[in-house]
């Protein structure tokens, strides 16, 4: 559920028509609306709730990191799942407190390692016996203990994009749980640390709860296991992953209320609270990408919208063959045709959608790329010296640029020329 949807023919974001935001702030922009994430917030932690979970909702903020994003979850009670010193920052930028947030990720720094430490984060998601004795000896050094995870991979097929599946043995990501017990008995063992829980994460735009089911099992025995050995789970992170609805001819993916009750029925076993790390969940159908029709240009075989955004500003479809549904913004009566709608840079891969049934578009139509609120606008990149393209969040009647801009002349003038440049070319 979200709130885009055409209003006398002409499509809004909650009650804002969207070419009056193209006219304010120019297009492409990404736009957001602040009751779609509340509303998904609220439907997920209440899930959870309603099935007698007992929880706390980190918001995977990768997903979707601009601070209004951030201050309205934040406001909702969300932690967050932190991967960087810098979302570490965004997350305290936003007032989040040190016990709602989690630190995820297999590369953590020293000094990202220290600022979480001073931020007295919930619990670190380590990775490596390596994370371990760093986190340990930083600890240490300050005279504290670091509450740790170990993330475990169960070793299962999360049947996503290879790209995004995070949970198989062969990944980069976490430790095998056959050697689970053996690191936590060495964690155990460290002076800095503090063992507190137990991580999983098995990848992203997971569209059937049988991967889900079958890593909580895993989990939930050695929980058991590391319990008879003596440490003092406190929590269980069982990561984010849930899919959305991006195809219309899709069957949809599970509900957050049956992902809630799957969890519920293992929550009993676990005995602990849980935390869950959703992202995509939370901010994908939040968000759309509008964008202007530059040129309709007819091929050999094929007719190309050329947009003004492009795979720099969204990489999904390039990066991932992802399918994002695009609609006109004001429908044009006429016959349905297949489309490319590519962007200007110089790369074949730079398409929003091939082959793509449209209603006649014309040169200076506006459309939406749909379902962009999340890997959409973190994503993006200057590529081609484009803009970084401004977000916009609307509530209501209201609409404010939440990041603007960031022009070519910015870009340059960010860059510093040496005065020994004609020397280094002689
Ligand atoms: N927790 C951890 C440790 C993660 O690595 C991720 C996502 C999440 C939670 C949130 O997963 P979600 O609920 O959003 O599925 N750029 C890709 C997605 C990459 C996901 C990376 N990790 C895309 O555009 O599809």
């Amino acid at each position: 559920m979200h709130h885009f949807a055409l209003l006398d023919g002409v499509l809004h974001a909650e009650d804002v028509p969207l070419p009056a935001i193209a006219k304010a702030v120019g297009t492409p922009c990404y736009i957001y609306s602040a009751a779609t994430f509340v509303r998904h917030y609220r439907v997920f932690a209440g899930a959870l709730a309603a099935a007698g979970v007992p929880h706390l909702v980190c918001y995977a903020m990768k997903a979707n990191s601009n601070q209004a994003v951030l201050s309205l979850l934040a406001h909702e009670g969300a932690g967050m799942d932190v991967v960087s010193g810098g979302e570490l920052m965004r997350a305290q930028a936003a007032g989040v407190p040190g016990e709602r947030i989690v630190f995820s990720g297999v590369g953590k720094t020293d000094a990202e390692l220290a600022a979480a430490l001073d931020a007295g984060i919930l619990c670190f998601n380590a990775e490596s016996e390596s994370e371990l004795f760093r986190l340990s000896a930083i600890a240490v050094e300050k005279g504290i203990r670091a509450p740790v995870s170990l993330r475990v991979n169960p070793d299962v097929d999360a049947k996503t994009h290879a790209k995004i599946a995070t949970g198989a043995s062969e990944t980069k990501f976490g430790i095998p749980v056959s050697r689970a017990r053996g690191i936590y008995a060495e964690a155990a063992a460290l002076p800095g640390l503090k063992v507190s829980g137990v991580d999983m994460h098995i990848g992203s735009q997971i569209t059937s709860l049988d991967p889900f089911g079958h890593a909580f099992q895993v989990l939930g025995d050695l929980l058991d296991a590391l319990r008879s050995d003596g440490h003092a789970i406190d929590h269980i992170d069982l990561g984010g992953g849930l899919g959305v609805p991006y195809e219309v001819a899709r069957p949809d993916p599970p509900l957050p209320e049956e992902y809630a009750a799957l969890v519920a029925r293992h929550a009993n076993r676990f005995g602990c609270r849980v935390i869950l790390e959703p992202g995509r969940m939370i901010a994908a159908n939040a968000g759309i990408l509008l964008t202007r029709v530059i040129h309709r240009k007819t091929g050999e075989a094929k007719t190309f919208l050329v947009a003004d955004a492009a795979m720099n500003d969204l990489i999904r479809p390039t990066l991932y063959d992802a399918h994002h549904e695009v609609w006109s913004v004001e429908r044009r009566p006429g016959e349905e045709e297949p489309v490319d709608i590519v962007g200007p840079v110089c790369e074949t891969g730079d398409y929003l959608a091939l082959g793509r049934p449209m209603p006649p578009v014309e040169r200076g139509d506006l459309l939406a790329i749909m379902t962009a609120g999340a890997y959409g606008a973190v994503q993006a990149s200057t590529y081609n010296t484009r803009t970084l393209v401004p977000e916009v969040l609307v509530s209501g009647h209201r609409f404010h640029v939440v990041r603007p801009a960031f022009a070519p002349a910015e870009q340059i003038a960010r860059e510093s020329v040496p005065d020994w440049i004609d020397e280094a070319s002689a």
